[in-house]
Protein backbone atom coordinates (compact mmCIF):
# COMPACT_ATOMS: atom_id res chain seq x y z
CA UNK A 1 0.00 0.00 0.00
CA UNK A 2 1.22 2.96 -0.57
CA UNK A 3 2.05 5.79 2.45
CA UNK A 4 0.10 8.87 2.76
CA UNK A 5 1.13 12.11 2.42
CA UNK A 6 1.92 13.65 5.36
CA UNK A 7 0.24 17.66 5.47
CA UNK A 8 0.32 20.27 7.69
CA UNK A 9 -2.91 22.49 7.49
CA UNK A 10 -2.47 26.26 9.11
CA UNK A 11 -5.64 27.91 8.56
CA UNK A 12 -7.64 30.64 9.61
CA UNK A 13 -11.81 28.83 9.47
CA UNK A 14 -13.57 30.25 7.33
CA UNK A 15 -16.20 28.73 4.98
CA UNK A 16 -13.99 27.91 2.34
CA UNK A 17 -11.14 26.65 5.09
CA UNK A 18 -13.86 24.44 6.41
CA UNK A 19 -14.63 23.32 3.15
CA UNK A 20 -11.20 22.76 2.53
CA UNK A 21 -10.22 20.90 5.72
CA UNK A 22 -13.58 18.62 5.59
CA UNK A 23 -12.29 17.54 2.28
CA UNK A 24 -8.71 16.72 3.67
CA UNK A 25 -10.11 15.02 6.49
CA UNK A 26 -12.31 12.79 4.23
CA UNK A 27 -9.70 11.96 1.71
CA UNK A 28 -7.78 8.93 2.81
CA UNK A 29 -4.43 9.53 1.11
CA UNK A 30 -4.11 11.96 3.92
CA UNK A 31 -2.33 11.91 6.97
CA UNK A 32 -3.07 15.14 8.67
CA UNK A 33 -0.02 15.79 11.08
CA UNK A 34 -2.26 18.74 12.83
CA UNK A 35 -4.24 21.79 11.86
CA UNK A 36 -2.53 25.59 13.10
CA UNK A 37 -4.70 28.70 13.39
CA UNK A 38 -3.94 31.77 12.84
CA UNK A 39 -6.04 34.78 12.91
CA UNK A 40 -7.23 36.24 9.64
CA UNK A 41 -10.92 35.85 8.18
CA UNK A 42 -11.74 35.90 12.08
CA UNK A 43 -10.08 36.73 15.73
CA UNK A 44 -7.89 33.63 16.52
CA UNK A 45 -10.86 32.80 19.53
CA UNK A 46 -13.27 32.94 16.31
CA UNK A 47 -11.23 30.44 14.15
CA UNK A 48 -9.81 27.89 16.03
CA UNK A 49 -13.43 26.40 17.53
CA UNK A 50 -13.87 26.09 13.91
CA UNK A 51 -11.24 23.59 13.35
CA UNK A 52 -12.07 22.00 16.79
CA UNK A 53 -15.77 21.40 15.46
CA UNK A 54 -14.46 20.12 11.85
CA UNK A 55 -12.24 17.38 14.05
CA UNK A 56 -15.29 16.52 16.69
CA UNK A 57 -17.44 16.62 13.08
CA UNK A 58 -15.30 13.93 11.66
CA UNK A 59 -14.40 12.28 15.21
CA UNK A 60 -10.76 12.16 14.21
CA UNK A 61 -7.82 12.57 16.99
CA UNK A 62 -6.09 15.81 14.65
CA UNK A 63 -3.98 18.35 17.27
CA UNK A 64 -5.16 21.60 16.78
CA UNK A 65 -3.08 24.24 17.89
CA UNK A 66 -3.11 28.12 18.50
CA UNK A 67 -0.98 30.69 16.82
CA UNK A 68 -0.69 33.87 15.60
CA UNK A 69 -3.27 36.15 17.31
CA UNK A 70 -2.36 39.17 15.54
CA UNK A 71 -0.34 40.31 12.36
CA UNK A 72 3.32 39.96 12.80
CA UNK A 73 4.24 43.88 13.10
CA UNK A 74 1.06 43.95 15.82
CA UNK A 75 2.99 41.42 17.91
CA UNK A 76 3.89 42.69 21.38
CA UNK A 77 1.03 45.57 21.30
CA UNK A 78 -1.35 44.10 23.22
CA UNK A 79 -4.36 45.54 20.45
CA UNK A 80 -7.49 44.35 20.70
CA UNK A 81 -8.38 42.49 17.18
CA UNK A 82 -10.47 44.62 15.12
CA UNK A 83 -11.22 41.91 12.13
CA UNK A 84 -15.17 40.85 13.88
CA UNK A 85 -16.39 43.36 11.24
CA UNK A 86 -15.63 41.33 8.18
CA UNK A 87 -18.86 39.39 7.72
CA UNK A 88 -18.40 37.51 4.84
CA UNK A 89 -17.95 34.15 6.73
CA UNK A 90 -20.67 34.63 9.11
CA UNK A 91 -20.72 35.15 13.16
CA UNK A 92 -19.29 32.20 13.92
CA UNK A 93 -16.14 32.40 10.99
CA UNK A 94 -17.73 29.43 9.31
CA UNK A 95 -21.00 30.22 7.44
CA UNK A 96 -23.74 29.75 10.44
CA UNK A 97 -22.56 25.96 10.95
CA UNK A 98 -24.41 25.50 14.04
CA UNK A 99 -21.63 22.78 15.10
CA UNK A 100 -20.84 21.89 18.41
CA UNK A 101 -16.98 21.90 19.92
CA UNK A 102 -15.09 20.40 22.19
CA UNK A 103 -11.19 21.13 23.40
CA UNK A 104 -10.47 17.65 22.91
CA UNK A 105 -8.07 17.79 20.35
CA UNK A 106 -6.80 21.13 21.29
CA UNK A 107 -3.03 21.09 21.83
CA UNK A 108 -0.71 23.45 24.27
CA UNK A 109 1.81 23.89 21.72
CA UNK A 110 2.08 26.50 19.89
CA UNK A 111 1.66 26.79 16.14
CA UNK A 112 4.96 27.17 15.46
CA UNK A 113 6.45 24.83 17.48
CA UNK A 114 4.37 22.33 16.28
CA UNK A 115 5.38 22.62 12.86
CA UNK A 116 8.93 22.88 13.60
CA UNK A 117 8.85 19.67 15.52
CA UNK A 118 6.60 17.54 13.27
CA UNK A 119 9.51 19.09 10.28
CA UNK A 120 12.32 17.95 12.35
CA UNK A 121 10.28 14.34 12.84
CA UNK A 122 9.78 13.78 9.03
CA UNK A 123 12.57 16.27 6.94
CA UNK A 124 11.70 16.51 3.25
CA UNK A 125 8.43 14.47 3.85
CA UNK A 126 5.83 17.05 5.11
CA UNK A 127 3.55 19.24 2.35
CA UNK A 128 2.56 22.07 3.99
CA UNK A 129 -0.75 23.90 3.16
CA UNK A 130 -1.62 27.52 3.88
CA UNK A 131 -4.91 28.93 3.80
CA UNK A 132 -4.63 31.66 5.58
CA UNK A 133 -2.14 35.10 6.49
CA UNK A 134 1.13 33.61 6.40
CA UNK A 135 2.28 34.77 10.58
CA UNK A 136 2.67 31.92 11.94
CA UNK A 137 5.04 30.54 9.09
CA UNK A 138 7.38 33.52 9.27
CA UNK A 139 7.55 33.02 13.21
CA UNK A 140 8.17 29.12 12.65
CA UNK A 141 11.06 30.51 9.75
CA UNK A 142 12.09 33.65 12.32
CA UNK A 143 12.67 30.86 14.80
CA UNK A 144 14.45 28.27 13.12
CA UNK A 145 15.03 29.09 9.34
CA UNK A 146 17.38 25.46 8.36
CA UNK A 147 14.61 23.20 9.81
CA UNK A 148 11.60 24.94 7.54
CA UNK A 149 13.43 24.50 4.66
CA UNK A 150 12.91 20.61 5.12
CA UNK A 151 9.26 21.13 4.29
CA UNK A 152 9.02 19.01 1.25
CA UNK A 153 6.48 21.65 -0.31
CA UNK A 154 4.14 24.66 0.60
CA UNK A 155 1.01 25.37 -1.46
CA UNK A 156 -0.27 28.52 -0.49
CA UNK A 157 -3.58 29.77 -1.06
CA UNK A 158 -2.91 33.72 -1.65
CA UNK A 159 -1.69 36.65 -3.92
CA UNK A 160 -2.65 37.62 -7.69
CA UNK A 161 -0.23 37.82 -10.27
CA UNK A 162 -2.79 38.65 -13.39
CA UNK A 163 -6.41 40.00 -11.72
CA UNK A 164 -7.05 42.68 -9.47
CA UNK A 165 -7.11 41.70 -5.67
CA UNK A 166 -9.95 41.36 -3.75
CA UNK A 167 -9.23 43.88 -0.71
CA UNK A 168 -7.55 46.45 -2.22
CA UNK A 169 -6.63 46.90 -5.98
CA UNK A 170 -3.38 44.96 -5.87
CA UNK A 171 -3.71 42.43 -2.96
CA UNK A 172 -5.32 39.67 -1.80
CA UNK A 173 -7.32 38.69 1.56
CA UNK A 174 -4.14 36.26 2.93
CA UNK A 175 -1.04 38.17 1.43
CA UNK A 176 -2.69 41.94 2.69
CA UNK A 177 -3.66 40.58 6.48
CA UNK A 178 0.30 40.16 7.47
CA UNK A 179 2.07 41.06 4.17
CA UNK A 180 5.50 41.47 5.88
CA UNK A 181 4.58 37.73 7.10
CA UNK A 182 4.37 36.79 3.13
CA UNK A 183 7.47 38.68 2.31
CA UNK A 184 9.13 36.87 4.55
CA UNK A 185 8.12 33.63 3.51
CA UNK A 186 8.94 34.23 -0.50
CA UNK A 187 12.05 35.98 0.15
CA UNK A 188 13.45 33.18 3.15
CA UNK A 189 11.71 29.71 1.69
CA UNK A 190 11.18 29.96 -1.92
CA UNK A 191 14.78 29.45 -3.39
CA UNK A 192 14.50 26.02 -0.97
CA UNK A 193 10.87 24.97 -0.89
CA UNK A 194 9.13 24.07 -3.81
CA UNK A 195 6.38 26.96 -3.24
CA UNK A 196 2.72 27.22 -5.14
CA UNK A 197 0.59 30.03 -4.84
CA UNK A 198 -2.80 28.97 -6.00
CA UNK A 199 -4.53 32.83 -5.99
CA UNK A 200 -6.59 34.64 -7.71
CA UNK A 201 -6.04 34.42 -11.13
CA UNK A 202 -6.44 30.33 -10.63
CA UNK A 203 -9.57 30.05 -8.35
CA UNK A 204 -11.57 32.99 -9.88
CA UNK A 205 -11.46 30.36 -13.02
CA UNK A 206 -13.76 28.18 -11.13
CA UNK A 207 -16.81 29.42 -9.96
CA UNK A 208 -18.92 26.19 -8.54
CA UNK A 209 -22.73 26.06 -9.21
CA UNK A 210 -26.02 26.15 -6.89
CA UNK A 211 -26.40 22.52 -8.83
CA UNK A 212 -23.22 21.30 -8.18
CA UNK A 213 -24.01 22.25 -4.32
CA UNK A 214 -27.18 21.03 -3.70
CA UNK A 215 -25.97 17.57 -5.49
CA UNK A 216 -23.71 17.64 -2.63
CA UNK A 217 -26.61 18.45 -0.06
CA UNK A 218 -29.04 15.20 -1.40
CA UNK A 219 -25.95 12.77 -2.20
CA UNK A 220 -23.57 13.97 0.11
CA UNK A 221 -25.14 12.77 3.33
CA UNK A 222 -24.10 14.90 6.98
CA UNK A 223 -21.15 16.17 5.32
CA UNK A 224 -23.07 17.28 2.32
CA UNK A 225 -25.28 18.62 4.01
CA UNK A 226 -23.61 20.36 6.08
CA UNK A 227 -21.28 21.64 3.37
CA UNK A 228 -24.43 23.00 1.03
CA UNK A 229 -25.50 24.84 4.30
CA UNK A 230 -22.28 26.70 4.80
CA UNK A 231 -21.81 27.35 1.40
CA UNK A 232 -25.17 28.88 1.15
CA UNK A 233 -24.00 31.71 3.21
CA UNK A 234 -21.33 32.14 1.23
CA UNK A 235 -22.78 32.06 -2.20
CA UNK A 236 -25.25 35.10 -0.69
CA UNK A 237 -22.24 36.77 -0.04
CA UNK A 238 -20.42 36.12 -3.25
CA UNK A 239 -24.12 37.37 -4.98
CA UNK A 240 -24.96 40.47 -3.08
CA UNK A 241 -20.91 41.43 -2.77
CA UNK A 242 -19.45 40.57 -5.76
CA UNK A 243 -22.19 39.41 -8.55
CA UNK A 244 -20.76 36.26 -8.82
CA UNK A 245 -23.83 33.44 -8.94
CA UNK A 246 -22.11 30.45 -7.68
CA UNK A 247 -19.10 29.80 -5.07
CA UNK A 248 -15.52 30.36 -5.50
CA UNK A 249 -13.84 28.26 -2.82
CA UNK A 250 -10.29 29.36 -2.48
CA UNK A 251 -8.78 27.41 0.17
CA UNK A 252 -10.36 24.15 -1.28
CA UNK A 253 -9.68 24.59 -4.66
CA UNK A 254 -6.25 24.82 -2.76
CA UNK A 255 -6.05 21.62 -1.18
CA UNK A 256 -7.23 19.92 -4.18
CA UNK A 257 -4.32 21.40 -6.30
CA UNK A 258 -1.85 20.07 -4.00
CA UNK A 259 -3.82 16.25 -3.48
CA UNK A 260 -5.20 16.60 -7.00
CA UNK A 261 -3.08 18.02 -9.47
CA UNK A 262 -4.56 16.77 -12.65
CA UNK A 263 -7.30 19.85 -11.53
CA UNK A 264 -4.16 22.31 -12.70
CA UNK A 265 -4.96 23.55 -16.05
CA UNK A 266 -2.43 26.39 -16.62
CA UNK A 267 0.24 27.56 -14.54
CA UNK A 268 3.86 29.26 -14.90
CA UNK A 269 6.82 29.43 -12.95
CA UNK A 270 7.69 33.12 -12.25
CA UNK A 271 10.00 35.25 -9.80
CA UNK A 272 7.72 36.65 -6.94
CA UNK A 273 8.03 39.65 -4.68
CA UNK A 274 5.78 40.50 -1.85
CA UNK A 275 5.33 44.44 -1.86
CA UNK A 276 5.25 46.17 1.05
CA UNK A 277 4.71 50.10 -0.02
CA UNK A 278 1.58 52.14 1.28
CA UNK A 279 0.06 51.65 -2.24
CA UNK A 280 0.56 48.24 -3.13
CA UNK A 281 0.83 46.77 0.25
CA UNK A 282 0.58 42.82 -0.07
CA UNK A 283 0.12 42.85 -3.91
CA UNK A 284 2.50 39.55 -5.29
CA UNK A 285 4.28 40.89 -8.30
CA UNK A 286 6.00 39.35 -10.76
CA UNK A 287 9.28 40.21 -11.40
CA UNK A 288 12.61 40.18 -12.91
CA UNK A 289 14.74 36.84 -11.82
CA UNK A 290 15.17 32.97 -12.62
CA UNK A 291 11.48 31.37 -11.15
CA UNK A 292 11.40 30.11 -8.04
CA UNK A 293 7.49 30.53 -7.38
CA UNK A 294 4.87 28.26 -9.14
CA UNK A 295 1.56 29.67 -9.82
CA UNK A 296 -2.00 27.98 -10.41
CA UNK A 297 -3.07 30.22 -13.82
CA UNK A 298 -6.44 28.20 -14.56
CA UNK A 299 -8.52 25.30 -12.93
CA UNK A 300 -10.45 22.77 -14.67
CA UNK A 301 -13.96 22.76 -13.43
CA UNK A 302 -15.21 19.82 -14.84
CA UNK A 303 -11.53 17.92 -13.34
CA UNK A 304 -12.16 19.80 -9.77
CA UNK A 305 -15.85 19.00 -9.44
CA UNK A 306 -15.11 15.22 -9.87
CA UNK A 307 -11.92 15.28 -7.89
CA UNK A 308 -13.96 17.06 -4.66
CA UNK A 309 -16.85 14.88 -5.32
CA UNK A 310 -14.89 11.47 -5.29
CA UNK A 311 -13.50 12.13 -2.06
CA UNK A 312 -16.60 13.56 -0.12
CA UNK A 313 -18.61 10.69 -1.36
CA UNK A 314 -16.40 8.20 -3.17
CA UNK A 315 -19.47 5.43 -2.62
CA UNK A 316 -21.56 7.70 -5.17
CA UNK A 317 -18.82 7.21 -7.97
CA UNK A 318 -21.32 5.69 -10.47
CA UNK A 319 -23.46 9.15 -10.07
CA UNK A 320 -20.73 11.53 -10.17
CA UNK A 321 -19.24 9.63 -13.53
CA UNK A 322 -23.15 10.42 -14.72
CA UNK A 323 -23.29 13.61 -14.08
CA UNK A 324 -19.94 14.83 -14.74
CA UNK A 325 -18.08 12.51 -17.16
CA UNK A 326 -14.72 12.86 -17.20
CA UNK A 327 -14.46 15.79 -19.97
C1 LIG B 1 -8.81 34.04 1.06
O1 LIG B 1 -9.23 35.00 2.02
C2 LIG B 1 -10.09 34.42 2.95
O2 LIG B 1 -11.22 35.21 3.17
C3 LIG B 1 -10.47 33.07 2.40
O3 LIG B 1 -10.66 32.15 3.46
C4 LIG B 1 -9.33 32.70 1.51
O4 LIG B 1 -8.33 32.01 2.22
C5 LIG B 1 -9.28 34.47 -0.31
O5 LIG B 1 -8.76 35.72 -0.65
CA1 LIG C 1 -8.75 31.17 4.51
Amino acid sequence: MEEKRKILIDTDPGIDDGCAILTALSDPNLDILGIMCVAGNKSLPVVTPNALRLVDFEERDIPVCEGSPCKLKEIGLDLVQENEGVEFHGADGMGESGLSYTNRCLSPVKAWDFMLEKIKEYPDEIDLITLGPLTNIALAIQKDRETMKRLRSITIMGGSFEREGNTTRYAEYNIWFDAEAAEIVVRELADDVKMTFVGLDGTHSCVLSFDEVKFLEFEGGRRGELLSRILTWYMRNYWFKDGILGAVIHDLYTVLCLTHPEVIEEEKMLHCDVLLDDEHYGQTKETEGSGNVRAVMKINHRALIRAWLSVLMPEKQHLIDQLFPEA
